[in-house]
């Protein structure tokens, strides 16, 4: 009853602020440490929606969020920044690598908000090695400029990013949307070979169900949300 959860959300209700907005209700998602859940969604459903409630970058209005174990809604913008850096690698859709710092300074970078994630990494050159290593990425890549890389590679970079320092869960917004199905494929071997070497708690969202038996556990969106879309 008691157990922490990676992530769990309990009665949840948010809805963006604009005109013609979007709202739903979660009345309950757990995510056990360690586990490796899928979220399928048709665009538009809510998927990258929920992943903000669960970074913290958005905020219910009301229900329970909690990452680790750590209500989200008592604490203040830092506070809530900085159980992110520590707690979640985030790989987002569009990657959002800086194209002007190299590779390395781009995976680097989470270290900088997460102290306890810095604190597990000894030698950071090294560290950034061994993830380009494992995740095929060609010697020397680390001085390159991210805005010098193909899609594939900048997704692995995206990886390695999330990756740093061991954070307990791992979130990614439909990461492989860019990709055939071959390079897909092989992306997914290398990203789950890191979860299960690190222990991470892996959410992905998708709208592809090809990517189900990779998984633990399925979610799909209209089971877990009731979406309302107030009157015009
Ligand atoms: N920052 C935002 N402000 C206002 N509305 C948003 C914002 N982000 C998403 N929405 C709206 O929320 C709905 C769900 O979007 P989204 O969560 O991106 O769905 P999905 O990721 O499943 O495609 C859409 O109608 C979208 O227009
Ligand atoms: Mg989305």
């Amino acid at each position: 009853m008691t157990s922490k959860g990676a992530i769990t959300l309990e009665e949840v209700r948010f809805a963006w602020a604009s005109r013609a907005s979007f709202g739903f209700t979660v009345p309950q998602l757990y995510v056990a440490p360690g586990e490796r859940v899928l979220l399928l969604g048709a665009s538009g459903s809510g998927k990258s929606t929920l992943l903000s409630l669960i970074c913290g970058t958005a905020l219910a209005q009301s229900g329970r969020v909690e990452i680790s174990g750590t209500a989200l809604a008592g604490l203040s913008g830092a506070r809530r920044d900085r159980l992110r850096a520590e707690e979640i690698g985030v790989v987002f859709q569009q990657f959002n690598l800086l194209p002007f710092a190299s590779v390395r300074d781009n995976i680097l970078l989470p270290l900088r908000f997460a102290p306890r994630r810095r604190a597990r990494v000894a030698d950071p050159r090294a560290e950034v090695s061994r993830l380009c290593g494992a995740l095929d990425l060609p010697e020397g890549i680390a001085t390159q400029k991210a805005d010098a890389l193909s899609v594939g590679q900048q997704q692995r970079v995206a990886v390695a990013r999330a990756l740093i320092g061991q954070p307990p869960i791992l979130i990614a917004d439909e990461p492989t949307s860019a990709l055939d199905e071959t390079t897909q494929g092989r992306f997914l071997d290398l990203l789950f070979d890191q979860v299960a070497a690190q222990g991470t708690t892996l959410l992905m969202v998708s709208h592809d169900p090809r990517l189900a038996p990779r998984f633990d556990r399925v979610l799909r969106m209209d089971e877990i949300a009731r979406v309302e879309r107030p009157a015009a």
